[in-house]
C-alpha cells in the first residue's frame, strides 16, 4: 500500500466499480462507460438512487460536523469514495482546522482523485490509503493510518456506505476488530442499504451490482443492530439517513429511501 506520489496506480476501467458509479449518482464526471452502463442499470429499477446517494452524503455531512462540535479531532473513513463537493476534512476543517482525516478505499482510483486532493490540501492533516474493508486488521495497522491517527484519542470510524459490499462476511465482526481498536468513547458513523423499504427495488439493485461483478447486499434493520454491539446509538438510532438529526424540514419521500444512518459511542 502506498501513497506514494510516483507510484504507477494500475485502473482496470473496463469493469464497474461501485466509487465510480456512486459518482455517477451524484452528477460527477469520475466515470467511465462500464460504470455508466451499470449504474443505469440500477437507476432503471430505483431511479430514486440519486436521492438516497444525496441523502447519505447529507447524512454523512451532518454526522461529522457533530462529531467535530463534539470534540472529535480524527477521522478514519472507510470506503471514503471518490472526492466530491464536500468532503469529509473540508466539513470538518471547516469547524476545527486541526482535525486529521485518513481515508481509506479499495478502488485505485480513489487514490488517484485523491492524490491531486492531496497537493491541493498539503500532507499533514489528511492522507489516504488503499485498503480493504475486510482486512481491518491491516487498516489499524498501517503506517500512514497510524501517522495521523492515534487510536488512544478520540476519534470516529465511519462506514458509510460500504459494508455493503461486503456481502460475503458478518459485518459485525469486521466492526468488532476497528471497535477493539478504538478508545472507550471513540464512535461509529454507519450508513447501509436496507431491504426494510421497497425490499424489491433494494434487492434488484443488488443484482444489477453482481452482474456488474461488484457483489452487494442490502441489509435488515436488525444486521445494522448487530454492527452496533459495544457502542451505544446516539439519539434517534438506526434511522432512514434523512431522520438522523435532520438540520431542516425533510423533503425527500421517505417512503423511496432505502437506506438507514446511526452514529454510535463505543461504551
Ligand atoms: C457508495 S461509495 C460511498 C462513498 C462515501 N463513503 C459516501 O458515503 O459518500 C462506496 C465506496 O466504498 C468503496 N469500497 C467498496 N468495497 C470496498 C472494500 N472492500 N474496501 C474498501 N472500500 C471499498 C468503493 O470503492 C466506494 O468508494
Amino acid at each position: 500500500m502506498t501513497n506514494d506520489e510516483r507510484a504507477p496506480v494500475e485502473l482496470n476501467v473496463d469493469v464497474a466499480h461501485p466509487a465510480r458509479m456512486y459518482d455517477y449518482y451524484l452528477g460527477g464526471k469520475d466515470n467511465y462507460e462500464a460504470d455508466r452502463r451499470a449504474a443505469e442499470a440500477s437507476l432503471e429499477v430505483a431511479p430514486e438512487i440519486r436521492a438516497i446517494a444525496r441523502e447519505n452524503r447529507a447524512f454523512l455531512e451532518r454526522a461529522v460536523r457533530h462529531l467535530v462540535r463534539s470534540g472529535v479531532r480524527q477521522f478514519l473513513d472507510i470506503g471514503a469514495g471518490l472526492p466530491t463537493q464536500r468532503n469529509v476534512h473540508e466539513t470538518a476543517q471547516e469547524i476545527a482546522p486541526d482535525t486529521r482525516v485518513v481515508y481509506v478505499d479499495n478502488d485505485p482510483i480513489v487514490l488517484v482523485h485523491a492524490r491531486a486532493l492531496l497537493s491541493a490540501y498539503g500532507l499533514g492533516r489528511t492522507a489516504v490509503v488503499q485498503a480493504d474493508v475486510r482486512e481491518p486488521e491491516a487498516i489499524v495497522a498501517d503506517e500512514q493510518v497510524n501517522a495521523l491517527i492515534d487510536f488512544e484519542q478520540p476519534l470516529a470510524v465511519m462506514l458509510v456506505s460500504v459494508l455493503q459490499f461486503v456481502p460475503d462476511r458478518e459485518p459485525h465482526e469486521i466492526v468488532a476488530t476497528l471497535r477493539d481498536a478504538m478508545p472507550q468513547g471513540g464512535y461509529l458513523v454507519l450508513s447501509h442499504p436496507t431491504q426494510d423499504f421497497r425490499g424489491d427495488q433494494a434487492n434488484q439493485v443488488a443484482s444489477t451490482y453482481n452482474r456488474a461483478k461488484a457483489p452487494a447486499v442490502a441489509r435488515r434493520k436488525a444486521e445494522i443492530e448487530r454492527i452496533f454491539e459495544g457502542f451505544e446509538l446516539l439519539e434517534p438510532g438506526i434511522v432512514q439517513t434523512p431522520l438522523w438529526r435532520p438540520e431542516g424540514e425533510v423533503t425527500s419521500d421517505l417512503d423511496l429511501i432505502w437506506m438507514y444512518g446511526a452514529v454510535g459511542r463505543k461504551l
